[in-house]
């Protein structure tokens, strides 16, 4: 089958050229750097399926642009789907299908890189000791043991943040419309909104994006929180009102924050825009906070995960040709963004 693969780096190129190679290299793949939208889809023209990333944008137009052209699958390379419109697939009759779990190791890991190097500040800590400044001014953190952190969306990378916060010693809460045991095993205790906010030091988002999750952290949600707390997104950028963070900030209710995600990273993130004056001045007044610390959208990037992603994508490509039907689709009604849990194929 053709498959025309968007937003792809070399990286991708060289993980699912694998992954097919080690599966009888059956599907034709073609790789474009440009992100998908309506006027990209041309590109998927003689292509049965496409295979988007998180910035991709797969609303009505973009879908009806790629139904004309005889696109009967889209494969996405990732977890989130909240850039796919699902009434405009189903109505279309294209398929959707995911990478529900690859590594959530790799982002949970990445949620507590974030939090290790804000507390301590390696980053800033970094900076001086290039510089040859060994003065120790405003490196001052505090100890993890004892603090309480807060978890909202208790899932797969939720769960292994509870675990490895648990083992520094620190108190859990969690918040999730689904309570599990594996959370209360690991320690943790489920509350609410309201108390998450006030009791937590640091609150760690793992909730996927959709309709009521969209600005959960709002100016009020800010106002609610501990005075200094630490907020860390890996999640999705919109989880966030960015703007009500900034607030935040500057009025020291939020002493730390780690992103990982924005909500308009799409027009920044994955492309080496080091020569170019950024436009966006919301993102730019983010980069001037000396308590912010902002990643690119690489809490997925590991070896292990990449792997993973790139033999499930063709895994769901490769069923979907076989057998009509992708090995984790992803219904209509699956509308708490990241879905819930997918059964594994036996
Ligand atoms: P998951 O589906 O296993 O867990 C998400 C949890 O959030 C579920 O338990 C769900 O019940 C819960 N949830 C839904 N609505 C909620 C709400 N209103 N309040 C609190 N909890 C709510 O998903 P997973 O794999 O743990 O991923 C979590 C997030 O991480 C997703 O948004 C995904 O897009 C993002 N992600 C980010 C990556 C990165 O590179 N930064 C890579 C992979 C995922």
């Amino acid at each position: 089958m053709k498959v025309a693969v968007f937003s792809a780096k070399d990286y991708d190129c060289d993980f699912l050229t694998a992954a097919n190679a080690s599966d009888g290299s059956r599907q034709e793949l073609s790789f474009f750097e440009t992100r998908l939208d309506h006027t990209t889809a041309a590109l998927a023209k003689g292509a049965q399926a496409v295979c988007p990333f998180v910035n991709d944008s797969l609303q009505r137009h973009s879908l009806e642009a790629l139904s004309h052209l005889g696109t009967r699958l889209v494969a996405l390379r990732c977890a989130g789907f909240n850039n796919v419109d699902l009434v405009a697939a189903a109505d279309l009759g294209i398929a959707v299908c995911r990478v529900p779990a690859y590594s959530p190791s790799a982002v949970a890991e990445h949620a507590v890189a974030l939090i290790l190097a804000l507390n301590r500040k390696t980053h800033r800590a970094f900076a001086r000791v290039r510089e040859g400044n060994f003065a120790l001014e405003g490196l001052l953190g505090f100890d993890l043991q004892g603090r309480t952190v807060g978890l909202i969306g208790t899932g797969r990378i939720g769960l292994v943040v509870a675990r490895i916060m648990n083992g520094f010693g620190c108190k859990v809460i969690g918040l999730d419309p689904i309570e599990r045991n594996e959370f209360r095993w690991l320690g943790g205790q489920y509350t609410d909104f309201a108390e998450l906010l006030s009791d937590a030091d640091i609150i760690s988002l793992h909730c996927p994006l959709n309709p009521q999750t969209h600005h959960l952290i709002n100016a009020a949600a800010v106002d609610r929180m501990k005075p200094g707390a630490m907020l860390i997104n890996t999640s999705r950028g919109a989880v966030i009102d960015t703007k009500a963070v900034i607030y935040g900030l500057k009025c020291g209710k939020i002493g730390y924050l780690g992103l990982d995600v924005y909500e308009e990273e799409g027009d920044l993130f994955f492309e080496d825009l080091s020569s170019q004056v950024i436009q966006d001045d919301v993102f730019a007044r983010l980069l001037t906070f000396p308590n912010a610390l902002i990643t690119g959208h690489q809490g997925f990037f590991t070896q292990e995960a990449m792997q993973a992603i790139a033999e499930t994508t063709i895994g769901n490509i490769n069923a979907f040709e076989t057998v009509g039907m992708p090995l984790y689709p992803i219904c209509l009604h699956a509308n708490q963004g990241s879905g819930s849990y997918a059964p594994r194929p036996s």
